[in-house]
């Protein structure tokens, strides 16, 4: 059996890890925190869990936990994954994994240090017409990959999680719709075409009157083997889109949410309907953690990986500050 705890009783947690782990039959929840009494009652309540903590830092001292999920706003995930690595519980953090490459160390050399794993909430990586995308790049069907262009784009965070002002404020969020949902499809490109981001150039926009964030970015890409591609995320568009076309040696292959995975074929000429599975292989990215937690394995979306997606992010924000194309990274 493994014990898990969460810090942060938001909407993320609501909507997504406390059902998914309360289905587990392997999994515990053993105890909850937030700074916010509503939410951690409400949670409590509702998950029959009755160790509820205002204040992380009890919770790991009192309670007998072997993972955490760092479910809070962005500023706070590497102070609190160090807290969790230095009390010995490997961590499941939400993306973006931090809001500075130093954090990312850090948080690196704790998990290290304690022997424990961090695991990064890149649940696209999870969702089965990526991981799909992934399978048929990866085998060589469609050549080499020449090119991308993404898009992520939503109704913003206002309809997501109500009470979440931080979203808007930068220093909490460290940035708007780039770090919060760019960073989903920024990671996708990464893992999906094996093509590592090397240099962006990128441009922001706020269109809406909220907080001190972008609710618009895009970026040109360039990768270290030079393959150009485009990545836009926007918080100001309804319906939301999710989707990208990778252009190969041998076609495009194309991904949209909700409409599945098509490749258009060059030579001969065609398209192909991939059939996806119903589930993720990996059990999603909830079933995928309390598997390497048990079994003491590696995640493959582990501190390190989710901070190059973060660092493609941070470079964006740096080149659209200065007007000048950005090394990821330097
Ligand atoms: N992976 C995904 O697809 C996905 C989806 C949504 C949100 N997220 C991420 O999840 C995180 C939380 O987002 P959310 O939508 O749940 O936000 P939210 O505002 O709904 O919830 C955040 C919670 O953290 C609590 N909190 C704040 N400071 C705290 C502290 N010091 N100690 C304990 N609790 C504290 C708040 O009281 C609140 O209940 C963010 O990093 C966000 O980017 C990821």
């Amino acid at each position: 059996m493994l014990k898990l705890a969460i810090i942060g009783c938001g909407k993320v947690s609501e909507r997504m890890h406390l059902p998914a782990f309360a289905s587990m039959p392997q999994v515990a929840i053993v105890a909850l925190a937030d700074i916010s009494s509503k939410p951690l009652g409400a949670m409590g309540d509702l998950y029959g869990v009755s160790a509820l903590y205002k204040d992380y830092k009890d919770m790991l001292k009192n309670e007998d936990i072997d993972a955490v999920c760092v479910n809070t706003p962005n500023y706070l995930h590497a102070k609190m994954t160090v807290d969790c690595c230095k009390a010995g519980k490997h961590v499941l953090v939400e993306k973006p994994c931090a809001t500075s490459m130093p954090e990312v160390r850090r948080m690196k050399s704790a998990a290290d240090d304690a022997g424990v794993s961090v695991m990064v909430e890149q649940v696209h990586r999870f969702m089965p017409f990526n991981e799909k995308a992934h399978e048929v790049i990866h085998s060589g069907f469609m050549g080499k990959v020449l090119g991308f262009r993404a898009r992520v784009a939503s109704a913003g965070p206002a309809l997501w999680s109500p009470q979440g002002k931080w979203f808007f404020k930068k220093s909490q969020a460290f940035g708007g719709a780039l770090a919060d949902i760019g960073v989903h499809i920024v990671d996708t490109i990464r893992w999906v075409t094996g093509e590592e981001i090397a240099r962006v150039q990128a441009l922001t926009a706020k269109y809406g009157k909220r907080g001190d964030v972008e609710d618009n970015g895009l970026m040109t890409a360039e990768t270290t083997r030079g393959v150009l591609g485009t990545i836009e995320a926007s918080w100001t568009q309804s319906p939301g889109f999710f989707g990208y076309q990778v252009n190969c040696e041998k076609g495009v292959l194309e991904v949209v949410m909700g409409s599945g995975l098509k490749a258009y074929m060059a030579e001969p000429k065609g398209e192909i309907d991939f059939t996806l599975p119903a589930e993720s292989r990996h059990g999603g990215a909830f079933g995928y953690f309390v598997d390497c937690v048990m079994n003491g394995r590696t995640p493959f979306v582990d501190i390190e990986e989710g901070g190059r997606s973060l660092a493609v992010i941070i470079a964006a924000y740096r080149s659209a500050a200065t007007g000048r194309a950005v090394k990821v990274g330097a």
